[in-house]
This record gives structure tokens, sequence and C-alpha cells, in this order.
């Protein structure tokens, strides 16, 4: 398969792209590098520098023939988009409807977004399934439905199929040390500690700890980003096979509080990691939860690396490597 992944040398782009070339699948990688490092790029991939605002750049990529098209290149900040919306209508929605458009012009019949748990907004039942009302809370996670339900109108108007993956919280990183590019400024809350016990920021603020949930802190459900990979490679097969759209979740099914990201990450670093407990975030849920039965049954998606420790003690190897070279861990 010749597979293009828009955004392909951020962080879950990079894994997609391993999941790919571990098939020996022939892999496009198209970055504006924004927030994607050209060093990701594994070398065995064909790399085209652009921006998906770019219309004539996208044209003369995707003209070079491809047999599905892998769509990650958004910005991804939840709270960072109820600041600066137009940041995310841009890139996000203009972009992604530009990316579109070309691809169907092109011919190019297989489309995969990456998309988000952010689309469901705060969770009227656990686990959220597919079916869950959509309402999102934040703009960032409208965005994403506003791109699914584009991806509907060009189905049903045009020669043309899909699959969403809506994410969970994807962390940890490449078990066999592939992958090593630290995230700009991240604002997650995995990468956020790993970097307090790298000595890089002196401590956590933990937003919350009056939550309805056992330890009083938000619980998420955290997926191992080689498991999303993963999930990648079987959509792209399933809808160049089945030509059909699919709209799934990947998620590990499995709730973890932050205050249990913390202890596991004091065992695994033995690190102190400073945490100061602060305001709840605005539009944070306290419990979100998947249901990923149905990327189960239908793609035979299985969350498989997604236990704490393994998502814990595969970022804590990349930023303690990456913080021994720069000279901040003592
Ligand atoms: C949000 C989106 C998710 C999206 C992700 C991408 C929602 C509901 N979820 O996830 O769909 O894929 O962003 O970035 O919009 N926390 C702290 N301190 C920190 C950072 C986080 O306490 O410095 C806490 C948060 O309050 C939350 C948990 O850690 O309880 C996870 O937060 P984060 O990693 O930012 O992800 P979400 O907001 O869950």
């Amino acid at each position: 398969m010749k597979v293009l992944l828009f955004g392909g040398a951020g962080y879950i782009g990079t894994h997609v792209s391993l999941a790919f070339l571990d098939r020996k699948d022939t892999v496009g990688i198209f970055d504006n590098l924004s927030s994607g490092l050209r060093s990701n790029v594994d070398s065995r991939c064909l790399f085209f520098e652009g921006d998906i605002l770019d219309k004539e750049r996208v044209r003369e990529v995707l003209s070079q023939g491809w047999d599905a098209v892998i769509h990650l290149a958004a910005f991804k900040a939840a709270g960072e988009s109820m600041i600066k919306p137009f940041k995310y209508s841009e890139n996000n929605i203009t972009g992604s409807l530009n990316l579109i458009t070309e691809c169907v012009k092109a011919g190019i019949k297989n489309f995969i977004l990456s998309s988000s748990a952010a689309v469901y907004g705060e969770p009227a039942y656990l686990p959220v399934d597919e079916d869950h009302p959509k309402h999102p809370t934040n703009y960032y996670g409208y965005t994403k439905l506003c791109i699914e339900e584009n991806l509907r109108w060009y189905s049903e108007l045009k020669d043309f199929n899909y699959v969403s993956l809506r994410y969970f919280n994807a962390a940890g990183y490449d078990n066999d040390g592939r992958m090593l590019g630290l995230e700009k400024n991240p604002a997650n809350l995995i990468p956020v500690v790993m970097e307090v016990a790298a000595g890089i920021r002196p401590n956590l603020l933990v937003f919350g700890n009056d939550y309805d949930t056992a330890d009083g802190t938000g619980v998420r459900d955290y997926v191992h980003v080689t498991d999303l990979a993963q999930g990648h490679v079987m959509a792209a097969d399933y809808v160049m096979k089945n030509q059909e759209n699919l709209v799934v979740n990947l998620g590990s099914e499995y709730g973890l509080s932050v205050q249990q990201i913390i202890d596991s990450a004091r065992e695994i670093t033995g690190k102190t990691i400073e945490v100061q407990y602060v305001e709840r975030r605005p539009g944070d849920p306290a419990k979100l939860v998947a249901s990923s039965q149905k990327a189960r049954e239908v793609l035979g998606w299985k969350a498989e690396h997604s236990s704490v420790d393994s998502i814990i003690a595969s970022t804590w190897k990349v930023y303690e490597a990456n913080s021994v070279k720069a000279g901040s861990l003592q």
C-alpha cells in the first residue's frame, strides 16, 4: 500500500508511519514542521514539506498517486482552542476541507481521520460508545466534529470513503525506542509529568482534586500510541477492502486518575515529582472512559500496550535520554 500521512512528523504521525513501515508499505509524510520534527521522519519515508492551507502544494503531492491518505495535521490543545479559536478554525477546519476536497478531486477514495473523544464533551454515561451524544465542551473538539460531518457529506455526494478514529488520551512512546523526538511545549498530563521528573519544569499543577472520583482527581482513558498506530493500519486495510465508512473509538477502556499517573511516574522514574493542587481546568470532565467494543469487533483491534507501566516507562526512557543529553537531569 502507498499511504500519505498529513501531519506525519508529529508525535502520533511518527508512530503511525513506523507501523506502516513495519509492513513494508510505502509511506509519504507531508508536514509543515510547525510542531512536527524533521528528525522524526524515518529515512525510509518520502518527505514533503508543506502546509494543508496551501492547496497547490497539497494538489502537487496528491498527484503522485496514493492508495490512502491519513490526516493528522491539526492543533490539539483543548484549552488553547478556547482562547485562540481562529487558529483552530483556520488550520483544523479550513485546512481539512482543502485536504478532503483535493483528495476527492485527485480520485483518492480512502481517507482516515485522526479524530478525538473531545467530540463527545461531558459524558452522559460511561463507558462512552460511538452513539453517545456529541456536544463538545471545547472548540478543538468542535473542529473534529465539523470535519467528521463534512467527511460524511462528501462520502454521500462523491465516490469517497473514510474511517474516523476517535482517540481517547494518546500516550507512551515506541517500546523499541525508535522515536526520540519530544513534543514542543506539551500541555497534556503525561509529558508535563515527565518534564517535572526530568528537571525541565519545577512542578506539576494538578487541575482539581475535588472531583467525584475515587481519589478526587480526573480520570481518563490513556491509550498507548503504538496501539493507536496499529488502529490506523487496520483502518486503512478496512476502508480499502470494504469501501465503506467507519467511525470508531480507540481507547484502552480503562480509567486512570491523575494521582495514579503521578504515583506510577514516581515509582518508575525514582523522582520526587513536585505537585501543586490547583483549581479545576474549565471544560474538563471528571471521568472519561471509552468503549472500544466496535473497534474490537469490526477491526479486530485491541489495546495491547496500554498498561500504565508500559505507557510511563516507554515515555520516561525518551525523556531521560533527551534530558541527559541536554544536561537537565541530575
Ligand atoms: C483533551 C481532549 C482529548 C484530546 C486531548 C489532546 C477533551 C475532553 N479531551 O484531553 O480528546 O485528544 O486533549 O490534547 O477535550 N491535567 C493536570 N495537569 C496538567 C495537565 C493535565 O492535572 O498540567 C489533568 C487534566 O485536568 C485531566 C488529565 O490530566 O484530568 C488529562 O489531561 P490532558 O492530558 O490535558 O488531556 P485531556 O484534557 O483529557
